[in-house]
């Protein structure tokens, strides 16, 4: 007696808790449950529902399709109900319904079955009478549903009028309304744009739009249709004009051909459409599309069967507003429920600082997930994640994990809000967030260990330090040995230890000793680019040698000063500041001209200042390929003589350096009288100038 009083119990909550989540899914667009939690508890009813029919109430979700439209809309009545599928949700579960078709049809044979894309948006009907659209309806709970009429008319895919004339004088079209994800992404980053609330998905966002009252706002959603079944038809269906032969998928006498008649009429059909052979068709169907999910332009949850031929159909009927000749067969879900453990902070390899979700183990897409990002601290603010949070997690594809929203009525009490820190977790540096960036940056560089790599392979790099031989794969073996902690131990490394490292020989840890002696006689210019600071690429580089004769007035340079100069805005000004305030840095730079790193320090001012009536002033651009020297090269050494180098031509170009295959600008400096010289004639200027 306990026992079942128990059981009744857990069916009481279970109901409750579907009606309730029902409702804020098809009443409110506002689903409050992953769709992957609520089949698991509605499966969890049913099974208990098989068990004991008794508890079986007439309000249970189990025994209707969806929930009760919206009042604001007026009331569609669908005299042909609009169906529901049956889930299978592993091989077994298709092979069983495989097995319950065959027997209910006294079949041994194969059957033939159309498979299709399960396409996640919501249903809808369309009535076309004498071949005009004249209502269209959302589903609602099957047999009740709301007139979208003005709505629907709005969405392009959807014709107003058939074509042809051989379609029936009544014709119900069945398909889904959804949103591509192009479109989903757009629409939320207008939503973003306008401070308005992004969709947590496209079905969301297509429910939303849909079933707007304002028929102007359905307008500018992205809304799309695909027809996958028909409802009321008068008189029925003729075949096609064309000849066919028996057998063919096109024939009236199969789902296939009917989909076939919707698109000679206008109405868009699915092209992933395929008649499949038994039940081993429809596995290899169900694989080729789960392995083109990510590259479809729109969200399936799943693929659907369907008994082709339409007498089997009729042969088998319904049960319980299911059809028993159809089932979807779903995709392991993208989105589910689980607990935040702790919030972490991960440096990337160029210094910013990213919240990452540490999560109770929970399987997303067939894989499973234990982290999530949560992106910066502006997306942590939006969505209020704390930790000991109930989350929902997506993943979608190779797309890394990320909680798209948390719960708010599962938060436990006492949590805090999450704030990013303000020192480096990986090196204790300053952690600064420059204007307009979300993210949040370290400011260690080339002492922080997340960031070592990055740092000394940019260090080493042919415009930086040019050290000859030390290529990514022996920075990571000296980072990784821990041979390397900053930048500067790289001069401090034996023969020995090179020679021991992984694909390195005697002769070729000589020749990087030697490169690494010859990297250290270099130019104020090339060390201030070595050095990674972020927003000092080359010619910003060259710029500050010629307005700092030494690295310590640019080491003690204020934010205003380096305003000063033209082409320096207020980011890369305060990146710079920041940088030379951290102490680990100026040891760093102290320690590297210890160990023998030197240039003439005011080489490029001197240079440029002698240059003064030569280049200086004088505008250039660098079009086509040089063969001598790269663009970057050419660039910086027109720049060492005071020239400026342009990206684009104007009437106040000087000259236009064009190398092989020079294209437009070529053409503009031409029409523009321009003067224009080649490589040679280049490299003629170059020598005299120097
Ligand atoms: S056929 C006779 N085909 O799935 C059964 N439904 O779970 C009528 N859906 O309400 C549906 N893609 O919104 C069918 N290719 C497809 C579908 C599809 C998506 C949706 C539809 C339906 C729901 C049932």
């Amino acid at each position: 007696m306990t026992i079942a009083k128990n059981i009744q119990q857990q069916a009481t909550k279970l109901r409750d808790l579907l009606n309730e989540h029902n409702y804020y899914y098809y009443v409110l667009d506002e689903p409050r449950m992953p769709d992957s939690e609520y089949d698991r508890l509605m499966r969890e009813l049913q099974a208990l529902e098989i068990e004991h029919p008794e508890l079986i109430t007439p309000d249970s979700p189990t025994q209707r399709v969806g929930a009760k439209p919206l009042s604001e809309f007026a009331e569609v009545l669908h005299t042909t109900p609009m169906l529901s599928l049956n889930n299978a949700f592993d091989e077994k579960e298709v092979h069983d319904f495989d097995k319950r078709v065959r027997e209910r049809l006294k079949l041994v044979d194969n059957i033939e079955y159309a498979a299709e894309p399960k396409l996640d948006g919501l249903a809808v009907s369309l009535r076309y009478e004498n071949g005009l659209l004249v209502k269209a309806a959302t589903r609602g709970d099957g047999s009740r549903g709301e007139e979208v009429t003005q709505n629907v008319k709005t969405i392009k895919a959807i014709p107003l009028r058939l074509c042809g004339d051989d379609f029936p004088s009544v014709l119900e079209v069945r398909g889904e309304v959804f949103m591509p994800k192009k479109g989903f992404e757009k629409l939320n980053k207008i939503q973003t744009a306008k401070g308005e609330k992004t969709f947590a998905n496209p079905r969301n966002a297509a429910a939303g739009s849909l079933r707007q009252l304002d028929s102007r706002i359905t307008t500018t959603r992205p809304l799309t249709f695909l027809s996958y079944a028909i409802g009321v038809v008068e008189p029925a269906i003729s075949p096609d004009k064309a000849v066919l032969e028996k057998g063919d998928i096109r024939e009236i006498s199969r789902h296939s051909g009917i989909l076939y008649r919707l698109e000679t009429w206008g109405l868009p059909t699915s092209k992933d459409l395929k008649v499949v052979n038994g039940i081993q068709g429809c596995l290899d169907y169900y694989q080729d599309i789960l392995t083109r999910r990510d590259n479809l332009p729109f969200e399936i949850d799943g693929v659907v069967y369907k008994v082709n031929r339409i007498e089997q159909q009729e042969t088998l009927g319904f049960v319980s507003r299911a059809p028993r000749w159809a089932i979807a067969h779903k995709f392991p879900a993208q989105e589910a429920l689980t607990q935040l453990l702790a919030i972490n902070v991960q440096v990337g390899r160029t210094g910013t600082l990213t919240p990452v979700a540490r999560l109770a183990p929970v399987e997303v897409g067939g894989v499973t997930v234990i982290n999530a990002t949560l992106h910066n601290q502006d997306e942590v603010d939006r969505k209020d994640v704390r930790v000991g949070d109930t989350v929902i997690v997506r993943r979608a594809g190779d797309v890394i994990p990320e909680v798209v929203r948390i719960l708010p009525e599962k938060r436990p009490p006492n949590t805090q809000p999450f704030v990013l820190p303000d020192k480096c977790p990986d090196c204790g540096s300053d952690v600064i967030r420059i204007e307009d960036e979300a993210a949040l940056r370290c400011t260690g560089g080339l002492l922080c260990p997340a960031q070592r790599k990055q740092a000394l392979q940019h260090f080493a790099s042919r415009l930086a330090m040019d050290i000859e031989g030390l290529g990514e794969k022996l920075v990571e073996q000296v980072i990784d040995e821990k041979l390397v902690k900053d930048i500067a131990d790289i001069y401090t490394l034996s023969l020995e230890q090179w020679a021991g490292l992984e694909r390195m020989g005697k002769k070729s840890a000589s020749n990087l000793i030697k490169a690494l002696e010859k990297s250290k006689s270099t130019t104020f210019a090339k060390f201030l680019y070595a050095l990674g600071i972020r927003e000092v690429g080359e010619s910003t580089a060259h710029l500050l040698t010629q307005h700092f004769d030494s690295l310590e007035k640019l080491m003690q340079a204020k934010n205003h000063e380096l305003q000063k100069i033209p082409d320096i805005g207020p980011v890369a000004a305060e990146h710079i500041v920041a940088f030379f305030r951290q102490s680990q840095n100026r040891e760093i730079i102290q320690r590297l001209q210890e160990l023998g790193i030197y240039w003439v320090e005011n080489e490029f001012t001197t240079a440029a200042q002698s240059l003064e009536q030569s280049l200086t002033g004088k505008s250039f651009v660098l079009t086509g390929t040089l063969t001598r020297m790269t663009r970057n090269e050419a660039k910086a050494r027109l720049q060492a003589l005071g020239a400026k180098v342009s990206g684009s031509v104007s009437k106040k170009t000087h000259c236009v350096v064009a190398g092989e295959k020079a294209g437009s600008k070529l053409d503009k400096a031409q029409n523009l009288g321009i003067k224009i010289i080649d490589e040679a004639a280049l490299m003629v200027l170059l020598e005299e100038s120097a």
